[in-house]
């Protein structure tokens, strides 16, 4: 095995650690919980002082003709160009939650002689409470199975197993935010095809450390997170893609800004015809321009490049993590197999919150913790060296080894 600053030394994306916020005082913080709340780029303290003093304090309402009434659809596009959408296929929107519940009811409603909409057990909860509230919308007796993959073994059998000619809908989460298995969007996406059903993409755990390429893999319908590994910020507007094959989709939650004449104040202006009809209500102007600078940073270091470094990150912790965790109880929980697994890594221990509360408040390391006993380690890789690994194993060791279990095992924080 390499030394970790040999890696370091030759890796190419080194510089962009730079260009995100580390505050002084923690010198030596270790952030592996990219895969939740990104790190802050720096230039969002410039557009956030050009938003909020320089638009809103002195534009005022002149504003939404300088730039923001357009804003979701233009910081949609450069989030397109990372998963090769078309321009025009992609806009910001509300959160995942609100995003999945309008996309997956419009697509329901279009298969009404279709009644089943497919999701798998280890789909983020909130997703499956959104499809439930999918299929009850959609108004033709849609129901929802839940294909149990909780074993890890061949979920695309299991998936197979559950299409059939009644299925409307699948959706899934592209990467599980607990084990980190990545499902084979070109392989799941011709399954469906071949059934008749159309599929919707959750990207929250792939976008912007996973290579998505909506065209050539047959994307239809995606919505995902700005606020992971794009660095968009606490509560960033969220993201919906639709393609254009898909022009017979209706967004259930009609408003104004997704009429063709939000300004007419017709309240019979019919829906626009791009994917500025998934929009609603007053789009999060200042949020959504804070996503910009994270999206421009993963396009200039480009995704390939950080798709390799992110997988050589995790397979240095898995292999660290076989060699020095293994005796301490830790078990590696996520898929082996770099191209069925995402940019984070699960790790099972029988006190796995204890271990995580040591972590952060004695050893200046930030995973996180997912009931009931995995602690999830996220490599983002513009922001996370070869040495972050490597000091993360052996400050998991000295937690374990200086009795920091014990210290920690009654503590329930709110957020875990
Ligand atoms: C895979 C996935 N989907 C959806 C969500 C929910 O997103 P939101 O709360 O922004 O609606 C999350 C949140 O972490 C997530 O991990």
């Amino acid at each position: 095995m390499k030394s970790a600053s040999e890696l370091d030394a030759a890796d190419a994306l080194a510089p962009f650690r730079n260009l995100f916020v580390h505050a002084t005082e923690e010198s030596d913080l270790i952030y592996l919980d990219g895969n939740s709340l990104g790190r802050q780029p720096s230039a969002v303290g410039e557009v956030l002082e050009r938003v909020v003093h320089g638009e809103w304090a002195t534009r005022l309402i002149r504003g939404w003709n300088e730039g923001w009434l357009d804003i979701s659809g233009s910081v949609g596009d450069l989030i397109g160009a990372l998963i090769n959408a078309q321009p025009g296929e992609v806009t910001l929107a509300e959160n995942t939650s609100v995003c999945l519940y309008k996309v997956a009811t419009a697509a329901l409603k279009t298969q009404s002689d279709r009644t089943k909409l497919v999701t798998d057990s280890e789909n983020f909860p909130s997703d499956i409470q959104i499809l439930k509230s999918a299929c009850s919308s959609a108004g033709h007796n849609h129901r929802l199975e839940v294909v149990d993959t909780s074993s890890g073994d061949d979920p695309m059998g299991q998936l197979v197993a559950a299409l059939d000619d009644s299925t409307a809908l699948v959706s899934l989460s592209h990467v599980s935010y607990k084990s980190g298995w990545r499902w084979n969007l070109g392989e799941v996406n011709e399954l469906a095809e071949t059934c008749g059903a159309l599929v919707l993409w959750d990207f929250s755990h792939s976008v912007g450390a996973i290579p998505i390429d909506v065209a050539t893999e047959r994307v239809g319908l995606a919505v995902g997170c700005t606020y992971k590994y794009l660095n968009g910020g606490p509560g960033a507007p969220a993201f919906i893609y639709v393609s254009t094959d898909h022009p017979q989709l209706v967004n259930p939650v009609a408003g104004w800004f997704g009429s063709a004449a939000p300004f007419s104040f017709d309240p019979a202006s019919p829906p626009a015809t791009g994917i500025e009809r998934f929009l609603t209500g007053t789009p999060h102007v200042v949020s959504a321009a804070l996503v910009e600078p994270g999206v421009q940073m993963l396009l200039d270091a480009g995704i390939g490049r950080v798709y390799e470094k992110s997988v050589a990150l995790s397979e240095r912790f898995i292999e660290l993590s076989d060699q020095q965790l293994a005796n301490f109880g830790f078990e590696v929980r996520s898929p082996r197999n770099s191209h069925q697994r995402g940019s984070h890594v699960a790790l099972f221990h029988p006190y796995a919150q204890a271990v995580g509360l040591a972590l952060i408040n004695e050893q200046s390391v930030i995973p996180d913790f997912r009931p009931p006993d995995l602690l999830r380690f996220g490599f983002a890789p513009l922001y996370t060296s070869f040495a972050d690994v490597d000091t993360t194993v052996h400050r998991i060791v000295d937690v374990v080894e200086s009795g920091g279990i014990d210290r920690w095992r009654d503590e329930n924080p709110l957020v875990p």
